[in-house]
């Protein structure tokens, strides 16, 4: 463990980080190696970097690990894609147990195989008691068709008359997503240099710190999440006010 590089506040640790994992075929080619074997590396730093969010105190870790448009990559890799998500809930349960940590998973989940299905169902009973940290997979997951399955779910209620159009507001709304219930992250990390979102957490992000860094997602390990919590440290969220409004605020909150 290196951790000594982290001057972190602990009284500014995110309440929930999303990472959006990528880079992991670039990181195989790299090295004249075929793609899988990057997200045979990328499931390493699964382990190690839920481990450290889970000690400095971060309450939900949400990893992009499968998206919606991911199935239209090969078939191959696809398949290993999932025989890697099967070992790794086979291999981290008594850790998440052990630890305290809850598996979740957001995405249009029935379009995963069966097999999936049955491990994620199981591993998600098994760790669901008295959590310390969520730890939530987004798999097969899509933003866009996240809002739009909510919006289904809002207008069948409204005429079927349990549900008033003018009771719908943002928290209502939130509570049709995938998320219900979590947070919106307060910090969401993209690995392998590209700026983009890819249709991850297109709702929840609206007022989100965004961390892109260069490092493909094997390579992130400790001392890269150490530095995206320090950025993230030294930013000043705003929410549309002023800074002194904000300063104003964080005086009045850290008065004894
Ligand atoms: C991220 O790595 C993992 C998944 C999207 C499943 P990539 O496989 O996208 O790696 P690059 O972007 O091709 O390097
Ligand atoms: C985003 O990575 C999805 C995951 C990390 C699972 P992609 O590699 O699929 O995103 P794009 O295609 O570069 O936008
Ligand atoms: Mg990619």
């Amino acid at each position: 463990m290196t951790e000594h590089f982290m001057p972190l506040d602990p009284q500014k640790i995110p309440r929930h980080v999303a990472i959006i994992m990528d880079g992991n075929g670039r990181w195989a080619q790299r090295r004249g190696l075929h793609r899988v074997r990057g997200h045979v590396a990328g499931a390493e730093s699964v382990r190690v970097v839920t481990r450290l969010a889970r000690k400095l105190g971060v309450s939900y870790l949400t990893l992009f690990a499968f998206s919606e448009e991911n199935w239209q990559r090969p078939g191959m890799e696809i398949r290993v894609l999932m025989a890697l998500l099967r070992r790794y809930l086979h291999r981290e349960l008594s850790e998440m147990r052990d630890n305290r940590i809850a598996l979740k998973a957001i995405g249009d989940l029935s379009q995963l195989p069966e097999a999936v299905q049955r491990d994620l169902e199981a591993t998600i009973a098994l760790t669901a008691e008295g959590a310390r940290m969520d730890l939530t997979l987004a798999l097969s997951y899509g933003g866009r068709s996240e809002i739009v399955q909510a919006v289904q779910s809002l207008a069948r209620e409204v005429a079927a008359g349990l549900l008033a159009p003018e009771d719908i507001d943002a928290a209502r709304f939130s509570r049709s997503l995938y998320t219900a219930g979590m947070p919106d992250p307060d910090l969401i990390i993209r690995t392998s240099g590209e700026y983009r979102l890819s249709n991850f957490l297109l709702w929840q992000s609206a007022y989100t710190e965004l961390y892109v860094t260069e490092t493909l997602w094997p390579d992130f390990r400790e001392a890269e999440l150490g530095k995206a919590l320090e950025t993230y440290q030294q930013r000043q969220r705003r929410f549309g006010l002023t800074q002194e409004q904000i300063e104003a605020l964080e005086a009045s909150n850290s008065r004894p």
